[in-house]
């Protein structure tokens, strides 16, 4: 839940007009994520650590909007890193477990807010098979500006997976998260490793996804 300086700041900055425009005048769109994803990330660290963390670590980046996300508006990425950074010199746990930690925090906010799209796929491998052509696909439906990572499956037996990720983010760690939570929402045990891979099938980090155990 926001606290109620945070609620005040979302609100006075949703009657800003024209987000959209803000994003074509001030930054190029490859280097903005959704907005969604920072109001996602304020509520993870409020959930997690305290309100008052969430104010100091919005304070530590200061932001040029006063930390007033909206889920609709369009910040750049360098903002999500700065804001990881910041938690992480707060609370002493690593950038890269903190990332992944909001993977699973994001998957279940997925589940609870896009149901029907968990709900379609029977198990862990279809519903992540479905995520390059059919979730991000429906999601760039309705975030048109979306920037979204490419996830190609390069083999699949009834017991292991590979899948190769691709993003100039280089967020694979919030992909771990994301894949675990997607993991735990099925019920099935699997180990999800990754590494850096480059070569013929494409440069990027080769997701295993293991049910052997
Ligand atoms: C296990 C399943 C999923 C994985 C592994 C995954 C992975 C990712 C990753 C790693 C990013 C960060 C951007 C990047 O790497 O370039 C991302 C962005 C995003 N994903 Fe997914 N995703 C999954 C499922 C979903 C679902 C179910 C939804 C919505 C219902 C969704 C919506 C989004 C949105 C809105 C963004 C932000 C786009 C932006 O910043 O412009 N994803 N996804």
């Amino acid at each position: 839940m926001v606290n109620g300086a945070l609620k005040a700041r979302f609100s006075a900055y949703s009657a800003q007009p024209a987000l959209p425009k803000l994003l074509h005048v001030r930054y190029p769109v490859w280097t903005v994520m959704l907005g969604m994803v920072f109001t996602e990330f304020v509520e993870l660290v409020e959930e997690r650590f305290s309100p008052a963390l969430a104010d100091a670590v919005l304070q530590d980046v200061a932001p040029p909007h006063g930390g007033a996300y909206t889920a609709v508006g369009y910040y750049p990425h360098e903002e999500m890193l700065a804001l990881v950074g910041a938690l992480s010199a707060r609370t002493g746990v690593a950038a890269p477990e903190l990332v992944k930690v909001f993977g699973h925090h994001l998957l279940k906010r997925f589940t609870q807010g896009h149901g029907e799209m968990f709900a379609r796929s029977a198990n862990l491998f279809d519903f992540v098979a479905s995520i390059d052509g059919h979730i991000h696909v429906e999601v760039h439906k309705l975030y048109d500006q979306a920037t979204l990572p490419r996830f190609k499956v390069l083999s699949r037996t009834p017991t292991t997976m590979t899948l190769l990720y691709q993003s100039s983010r280089n967020m694979e760690m919030l992909a771990q998260g994301l894949l675990e939570g997607a993991a735990q929402h099925y019920g099935e045990e699997c180990r999800i490793t990754q590494a850096p891979c480059s070569g013929a099938q494409g440069d990027g980090v080769l997701f295993t996804l293991d049910k052997t155990l």
